[in-house]
């Protein structure tokens, strides 16, 4: 694949104030909900990127109205429980897999035959993780070799309890959601803690939904009506600025009205154990979901462990960490990240494919990596692939920034995918 090639300059520091797009994840759930609510749902602060103008995509083909009132104020007019009708043709779901498997989890609950389809990325991904927990609950669900298309026939559901083989936010989801219209309580236990939007976003319409250890229960409703959704910033966009602000001596940066759910900052515990100077301030919540400002500013940082448990709350942040491991000083051992090499490409090759020209010591295991920091700027230079995945884009940028000579990005449009605006922001902040 070949593309546009982007020019990153290094940087001296990050200085200043910056706020980044909404949540992408709250948003898609925000958005999805909004479909099958009754009357009129207000998303504020809509995270809009390619995955979730995705989402909006699907909900107006499943027959629900979207307006879009701002960049980041969308007001979707619910179809009610059961209002979603089969567009009679395939829902693209682009590049977002948190669309695909948490609509899954919803047409299991509609009357009608519904197909979802994706790009060439997403349709390489495993869908039979939902597809076996939703066939359990009564929905007839195809995979193609289990991947996408997926086809959906979905009815009358019923409550299950269900272990999930591996933690993952959107498998759990796509389970709960699908337990709104089950004939009796859904269950679903979680190996290791996962993102909680879903859960969040519910209870505070006054679903039930239960948690008790890693067991979520959620019982079935007749109706959901949501009125205004407030969505904070989105940590996994801030965690770039603030991996970059950490690593870039001089650094002083703020970036404002963060979400901060626990499930979501693994990163930040990591970066405390690395000695980063990270302060959370003015905390708040907007409905349910914690949130705050972040001040970083630069300092020297050691080595670290990252344990299988902690993998689900930094999933996202995995490949900034790699980096930010490659200036600390000793070696830092990454376990239990096999899911990595399941999401938009594999990670854990992307992320060591990508820092190691740059001359980052890095290796990958079967489930994990292996960095042998040094405490200095790494060379550079060279072109760097993000292959379509925006978190490699990402990475790649930052990884230039931090350099001695910068990199070049083939492919650097893929950060549109979570982030537009990424490379200006970047830029208002960054001190050459
Ligand atoms: C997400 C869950 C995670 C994460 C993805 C967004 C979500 O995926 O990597 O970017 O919104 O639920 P998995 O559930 O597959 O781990």
């Amino acid at each position: 694949m070949s593309g546009p090639v982007l020019e990153i300059e290094p940087a001296r520091a990050l200085v200043g104030h910056v706020t980044v797009p909404g949540d992408k994840s709250i948003s898609h759930r925000a958005a999805l909900l909004g479909a099958i609510a009754d009357g009129e749902t207000e998303i504020a602060g809509f995270g809009r990127a390619g995955d979730t103008e995705s989402t909006l995509g699907a909900i107006r083909a499943l027959g629900a109205e979207v307006e879009e009132l701002d960049v980041d104020l969308v007001r979707v007019r619910g179809l009610g429980l059961r209002g979603l009708r089969p567009p009679g043709t395939p829902i693209d779901c682009g590049n977002a897999g948190t669309l695909m498997r948490l609509l899954a989890g919803i047409l299991a609950g509609q009357e009608g035959r519904f197909e979802l389809t994706g790009d060439e990325s997403l349709s390489s991904r495993p869908m039979e993780r939902v597809a076996e927990p939703l066939r359990k609950m009564g929905a007839r669900v195809e995979t193609t070799d289990g991947h996408a298309p997926l086809v959906i026939e979905g009815g009358a559901l019923r409550g299950i309890r269900y272990e999930l083989p591996v933690a993952s936010a959107q498998v759990k989801s796509a389970v709960l959601l699908a337990g709104l219209f089950a004939n009796g309580e859904t269950r679903v236990v979680e190996p290791h803690a996962t993102r909680d939007h879903t859960e969040l976003l519910l209870q505070a319409r006054g679903v039930p939904v239960e948690k008790q250890g890693h067991t979520i229960a959620v019982a079935p409703v007749d109706r959901l009506e949501l009125g205004r959704i407030d969505v904070p910033a989105d940590f996994s966009s801030a965690a770039p600025l603030i991996v970059a602000a950490s690593l870039l001596p001089g650094s002083e940066l703020y970036i404002h009205n963060v979400g901060v759910n626990p499930t979501r900052t693994g990163l930040l515990d990591v970066l405390e154990r690395m000695r980063a100077r990270v302060t959370l301030f003015n905390r708040r919540k907007l409905g349910l979901e914690p949130v705050a400002d972040i001040e970083i500013r630069s300092s020297s940082l050691v080595a670290t462990a990252i344990r299988p448990e902690e993998i689900p709350r930094l999933v996202d942040e995995l490949p900034l960490i790699a980096l930010a491991a490659g200036m600390a000083r000793g070696e830092t051992v990454v376990s239990g990240a096999r899911e990595l090499r399941v999401k938009e490409t594999d990670r854990l090759e992307s992320v060591k494919e990508l820092l190691r020209p740059l001359g980052i010591r890095i290796s990958t295991s079967d489930d994990g990596l292996r960095v042998v920091g040094v405490p200095s700027r790494p060379k550079g230079g060279g072109v760097v692939r993000s292959n379509g995945d925006h978190r490699m884009a990402i990475l790649g940028t930052i990884a230039g920034l931090v350099t001695r000579e910068g990199v070049r990005i083939e492919g650097a449009e893929a950060a549109g995918v979570s982030f537009p605006g990424f490379f200006e922001l970047l830029d208002s902040v960054s001190k050459r």
